[in-house]
């Protein structure tokens, strides 16, 4: 969940900001999960809005960074080079492809700096993660948003057709929010048929709650493909930041040139590492978040609702009403679900929580659907970020 100290107006005015000034600030998911809700600045509640996994670190991440604290006082980047080693050893990758960032946002927002321009658009899906169209809007790019396929994949040929003069495409497998799968054989053919020049972003941030396949066959075989990786979600290390880009060096090179270069966090490191090496953090996780999803959707499903087949720890719910409706209605409720995209107004993003905070969901849902509780849309002001996000999204 979001800091508490981070201060309303903070929140909201970093959406307020000119072309040029953004183009050093990045949009993260916990920002845009702020920016959309009216909830009080607490943790008493259930916050299933930003993704998050509620079980925070492993335990080898926990002990790693106990043992490391001493150490703070030095920069010590051999421990960043052990973890790029210690990655590139795990998935067959040369080191000299991966590169170690606080979080994926980074990599993201600079690859769309460094790939995109008022020339070569920004290509994305609908609904898709909004954070790369924050980064577009600083290079002045045309952000083409394309509708997701009926079953919720990336509609890769219409991307293409929509952008002959594309910069980027931004792909995330599994998508954010919806939690569906694109076949990476549609990815495979994107990467085939995209305009000369162009490069395809792929944000794997979900990709180990999932059995699918990587594209990071695609960056070892040499092909115009950055994949994005993090430490925020199966991991459960969100407020740590780390994660990786992997790219060709001269692709990664660009990203370096509009990212800059600073130290890691060796506490974030270290647990990386650990994370990493412990073989059964992965399995574990994907098994819990993987069981309390079917139980809610099997809870939905006998309750009459509909909602997007994922695979992730995210899905969008459809509430059949204006869905901003009901996530006021649920804060009443102290649970704080996720927000609206503009092209599916009756939906809501649910982040799967630990199996008591989907009961209380739940139960707060059933309230706030048979009316128990009574809807109260809260004011929409000018310094909201809904005004700016529509704007963007729309
Ligand atoms: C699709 C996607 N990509 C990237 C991120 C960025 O995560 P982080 O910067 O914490 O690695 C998020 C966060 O929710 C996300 O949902």
């Amino acid at each position: 969940m979001p800091s508490q100290n981070l201060s309303p107006f903070s929140r909201r005015s970093f959406l307020q900001l000119s072309a040029a000034a953004t183009a050093f600030h990045m949009v993260t998911e916990p920002m845009l999960a702020a920016a959309a809700a009216h909830r009080p600045f607490t943790t008493d509640g259930v916050f299933i809005d930003s993704n998050e996994n509620p079980l925070g670190p492993g335990q080898s991440a926990r002990d790693a960074m106990s043992a490391i604290i001493p150490q703070g006082g030095r920069y010590c980047d051999n421990l960043t080079d052990d973890l790029v080693h210690t990655f590139a050893q795990l998935e067959g990758l040369n080191p000299e492809w991966v590169h170690v960032f606080p979080g994926s946002t980074p990599p993201l927002h600079f690859g769309v700096v460094a790939f995109t321009s008022p020339q070569k658009s920004y290509v994305t899906a609908d609904p898709g993660y909004e954070a790369g169209m924050h980064a577009a809007a600083a290079t002045q790019a045309r952000v083409v948003k394309v509708p997701l396929t009926k079953t919720y994949a990336h509609d890769v040929k219409a991307m293409i057709a929509a952008a002959p003069n594309a910069g980027l495409f931004y792909i995330c497998n599994p998508n954010n929010p919806t939690g569906t799968l694109t076949p990476h054989a549609d990815v495979e053919y994107l990467v085939e048929n995209k305009p000369k020049g162009s490069i395809v972003m792929v944000d794997e941030a979900y990709i180990h709650f999932c059995d699918a396949p990587s594209t990071l066959d695609l960056v070892k075989a040499g092909k115009d493909v950055v994949v994005l990786r993090t430490f925020s979600k199966t991991y459960g290390m969100a407020g740590l930041r780390c994660g990786f880009a992997i790219a060709r060096p001269d692709l990664l090179e660009k990203v370096m040139n509009a990212a800059g270069w600073n130290f890691m966090p060796i506490t974030a490191v270290v647990a990386a590492t650990a994370s990493l090496k412990d073989t059964r953090l992965v399995p574990e996780r994907k098994r819990i978040n993987a069981t309390i999803r079917q139980e809610t959707f099997q809870w939905l499903d006998r309750n009459g609702y509909s909602y997007t087949a994922s695979e992730s720890n995210c899905f969008l719910l459809d509430t059949k009403r204006p869905a901003k409706q009901v996530i006021d209605a649920m804060a009443q409720q102290n649970v704080f679900i996720g927000r609206v995209w503009p092209v599916l107004p009756t939906c809501t993003r649910i982040t799967v929580g630990t199996h008591e905070e989907m009961e209380k969901f739940q139960a707060a849902l059933q309230k706030v659907m048979r009316g128990t509780v009574a809807f109260s849309m809260q004011p929409e002001t000018p310094a909201r970020n809904l005004r700016w996000h529509s704007r963007l999204l729309s």
